[in-house]
């Protein structure tokens, strides 16, 4: 490596779509530019901030980083800081405003504009704000990240139309849009045959995907399911989010008879009431809801359920509360991200009376995230002595023969192996577990 190369640093915030959007800027910057990528952002001269705006402090969480990257470019004018993610969609040039030692300010679907944004900053010394909506361009400009794993993250899809009462994303990532069927298809098949077996389909509302592609044929998401199992090779299957609304019969019959997608599902509920749905505008009901995972369990009778949770949203009585941990007691979930409400500048939720104080809030995501690990727990018990199907993705160092992999439903699982299984999916026992990993048997 030359010690006088220039170097750009990534900092990331927020969901798995965002750490994916960063490995795409990290692929363009590396092809078009002469920059090369760092881990340590005192050696760097590009400076670039991919941020989170899901829930509260997204603000000054932005500004308090700035402020640390406005002393580096005190000490080194050549700095160039780049703010990216749906912060930036949501503030755009208030960025600029408030913080005028930043370059460049970038959207969620310009990123692959980058490259020429820090050009043009460096030839002409001018500031950039770029956080429009441009259809498809970010799919046609993606450069396919270089894979060194066996279990890959792909975008489907981005973006969102169901504007949920309480969200910001359909405005930070604009209207949804489906990558096209035969780039994805022909993505994980250059993949597979590099040695991926997993693959993590990524998305909004990857289920609402609709391609209508060059052979003018239409492709949904169970289709797209069916045809990815067909790829040699690819062993599994995942994906993450999907909303109630689009989970068709189509896609639960993909779970009667494709294996390959895992007998695990992040489908985010919200709230146990229908009052509160329907507050949040989220066009389901709890009977819906029900009806879906029952439909879900006959096709794939050991299917495990984890899900998404607000508490505290404007309305929300002791009573609705109450349903909520009924429904998460019913459906046994086995894992969740909850969250305290949190009011976003802009959405329709954000003009409702908050009615709830901030000790009940408190109070009921404690309950609720109490409830959850008791049922995770019940669900680790449940795995003892059972047979799981592992990915196996790395090996001991100071152990010979000593591998790590991962079960369909997310748990680690050490074991040992006299043959090299590193990559391959194999079937283990699990015998115990032990600070939070479980061991297996090879059989
Ligand atoms: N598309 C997904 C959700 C994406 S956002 C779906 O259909 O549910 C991820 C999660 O963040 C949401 O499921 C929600 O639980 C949480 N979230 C979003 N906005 C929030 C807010 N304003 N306050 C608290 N949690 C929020
Ligand atoms: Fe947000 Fe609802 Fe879409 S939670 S991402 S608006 S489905």
């Amino acid at each position: 490596m030359n010690k006088n190369e220039k170097k750009f640093y990534i900092k990331t915030w927020g969901c798995q779509i965002n750490e994916y959007d960063s490995l795409m800027i990290a692929n363009t910057l590396i092809q078009n530019t002469s920059y090369i990528q760092t881990n340590n952002f005192f050696e760097a001269e590009i400076l670039i901030l991919n941020t989170c705006s899901i829930r509260e402090k997204a603000q000054e969480k932005l500004f308090h980083q700035l402020g640390r990257w406005k002393n580096l470019k005190n000490q080194n004018k050549n700095i160039i800081i780049a703010v990216g993610g749906c912060v930036a969609n949501q503030e755009g040039k208030k960025i600029i405003k408030r913080a005028n030692f930043v370059d460049i300010v970038f959207g969620t679907q310009t990123l692959h504009r980058l490259p020429n944004m820090i050009a043009k900053k460096i030839q002409k010394n001018k500031i950039f704000i770029d956080i429009s909506f441009p259809k498809m361009e970010k799919f046609k400009n993606m450069i396919q990240p270089v894979c060194d794993n066996y279990s890959i993250s792909i975008p489907i899809m981005e973006g969102c139309n169901k504007y949920c009462s309480f969200c910001i994303v359909p405005y930070t990532r604009g209207k949804e849009i489906s990558r096209p069927f035969h780039d994805i298809i022909n993505h994980i098949t250059i993949l597979s045959q590099k040695g991926v077996k997993e693959v993590q389909l990524l998305g909004q509302n990857v289920n609402s995907y609709k391609s209508i592609d060059t052979d003018n044929k239409k492709y949904t998401f169970s289709k797209l399911l069916r045809s990815i199992a067909r790829i040699p090779n690819i062993e599994r299957i995942r994906f993450i989010t999907s909303h109630p609304m689009n989970f068709t019969d189509d896609i639960i019959s993909v779970y009667q008879d494709v294996p390959q997608v895992v007998s695990f599902l992040h489908l985010p509920i919200q709230s146990g009431s229908n009052k509160i749905l329907k507050l949040m505008k989220r066009p389901y009901s709890i009977e819906k809801y029900k009806v879906i995972i029952q439909k879900l369990k006959i096709a794939r009778p050991n299917i495990q359920i984890s899900s998404d949770f607000i508490v505290g949203f404007p309305g929300e009585t002791e009573y609705d509360f109450e349903n909520t941990m009924n429904i998460i007691k019913e459906i046994n979930f086995d894992m969740s991200f909850s969250f305290i409400y949190s009011p976003r500048p802009g959405t329709p939720a954000s003009k409702l009376q908050d009615t709830v104080n901030i000790i009940e809030k408190k109070k009921r995501l404690q309950i609720l995230q109490k409830q959850i690990k008791k049922q995770t727990l019940y669900w680790n018990k449940k795995m003892i002595h059972s047979m799981q199907k592992i990915l196996v993705h790395q090996t001991i160092k100071q152990q010979k023969n000593y591998y790590i992999g991962t079960t369909e439903n997310h748990r680690s699982v050490f074991f040992y192996n006299e043959k090299n299984v590193l990559g391959k999916i194999i079937t283990v026992k699990i015998t115990k577990k032990k600070n939070n990993i479980f061991q297996g048997q090879c059989i």
